[in-house]
């Protein structure tokens, strides 16, 4: 399919797919050794859209099998098309003599069959197709088994029909969301790729590829957002794909700068259960998330740390000293960052994390990396 995994890098950069260098290597081999690639991870993290990305690297088709509960072989494989066979009785029927045999094997042969993804991905005869069995997780363990011939001998038994060989292997992607654990068999047959969000890097690069955005604070925001989201125990933390539609909307409102006041408007987009519609509407809980994708945004900017000085005196601040430290901590900034100031009794104790000194942290809070005090996040 690919004669080196530079041609299926340069691939998939084409189809605006970004992969890191281990998972490309990873996808080289499946290919190579033609061996399917099974991809579980959380929902809209690229698990489908990789095998499309692949196919548009080998400049070949993708067949598609939407698992669900209850789906049948007959779905998979495909079936006798008794209306066709009927249709043949009836017009050629001065011709067929009395040949019984002959005429049964006839309309049991492919010429009869209507063909399900799993057939027509075996019988591409120029070049091997892509092969999605998308959602597996969906059936029962006994469709999966039905699976382990064609993964492994490359070929289908269909009963009167036959068994069928391959023609071209194709390159197999089952995914799965793990809502049911696959068998041992199926995995064993498998190389095995795990798909998690991706880190604020990659999710920059994965928002440029695919959205009309191109200015990196913007993209690095949206990214940081995403980040800061998902490290907040949400019920259904926002996917990728839930990223791209916020770009989008970015996009269509004209908005250069992710501010609290636009939680209303984009809370449809980021919030998609009523529990976390609740606590995103609290009105603390915005306001942090935009702080901390400030301070990712900076971070890939190289800006350095903004954080917490002129926040004002008083412990009413104290939340926000604390959110904007604790988003420090996380970035996991080195440094001689310091918090200094007027200590009060409700002073904020730094833990010696990542190159903090440990300190108190009064309501002046605090100073960035290079000594200077540092305007408000
Ligand atoms: N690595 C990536 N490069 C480019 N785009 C990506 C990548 N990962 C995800 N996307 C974008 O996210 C969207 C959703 O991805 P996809 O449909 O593959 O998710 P999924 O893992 O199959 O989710 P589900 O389990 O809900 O089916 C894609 O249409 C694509 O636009
Ligand atoms: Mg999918």
């Amino acid at each position: 399919m690919f004669r080196s995994a530079g041609e299926l890098a340069e691939g998939l950069r084409d189809a605006r797919y970004v992969i890191d260098p281990v998972t490309l290597e990873v996808v080289y081999l499946a290919a190579k050794m033609q061996k399917p690639l099974l991809v579980e991870g959380p929902p809209g993290c690229g698990k489908t859209e990789l095998a499309y990305a692949v196919a548009a690297a080998a400049d070949t088709t993708v067949e598609r099998l939407q698992c669900y509960e209850g789906i049948t072989e007959e779905k998979a494989i495909g079936k006798f098309d008794e209306s066709l066979q009927r249709l043949f009785l009836e017009t050629q029927k001065d011709f067929l003599g009395q040949d019984w045999e002959g005429i049964r094997n006839r309309l049991h042969s492919l010429d009869f069959f209507a063909e399900g993804p799993l057939l027509r991905a075996l019988r591409h005869k120029l070049k091997p197709c892509v092969l999605l069995i998308d959602e597996l997780d969906k059936v029962d363990h006994a469709f999966e088994a039905l699976l382990l011939e064609i993964l492994s001998a490359w070929q289908i038994t269909v009963p009167k029909l036959g068994t069928i060989k391959g023609e071209k292997i194709p390159f197999v992607v089952l995914s799965s969301n793990e809502e049911r654990r696959l068998g041992d068999p199926l995995r064993r047959r498998c190389l095995y790729l795990r798909f998690e969000y991706p880190a604020v890097e990659r999710e920059v690069e994965i928002l440029a590829a695919r959205s009309a955005h191109q200015e990196g604070p913007l993209l690095g925001q949206m990214a940081g957002l995403a980040h800061a989201l998902r490290g907040w125990n949400m019920e259904k933390p926002p996917s990728i794909a839930e990223m791209l539609d916020l770009a989008q909307a970015l996009q269509i409102l004209g908005v250069k700068e992710i501010m609290p006041e636009l939680r209303d408007v984009l809370l449809p987009l980021l919030a998609k259960t009523e529990g976390d519609r609740g606590r995103l509407l609290l009105r603390e809980g915005f306001e942090g998330l935009i702080v901390d994708s400030k301070l990712y945004r900076d971070k890939l900017n190289g800006r350095g740390v903004q954080c917490i000085s002129s926040l004002g005196r008083g412990a009413n601040k104290r939340p926000r000293i604390l959110r904007a430290m604790r988003g420090i901590l996380r970035l996991g900034i080195r440094g001689p960052c310091r918090a200094r100031g007027r200590s009060h009794p409700g002073g904020i104790r730094l833990e010696p994390l990542c190159g903090f000194q440990e300190g108190r942290c009064g309501s002046h809070a605090a100073y960035a990396c290079d000594g200077k005090p540092v305007r408000s996040a």
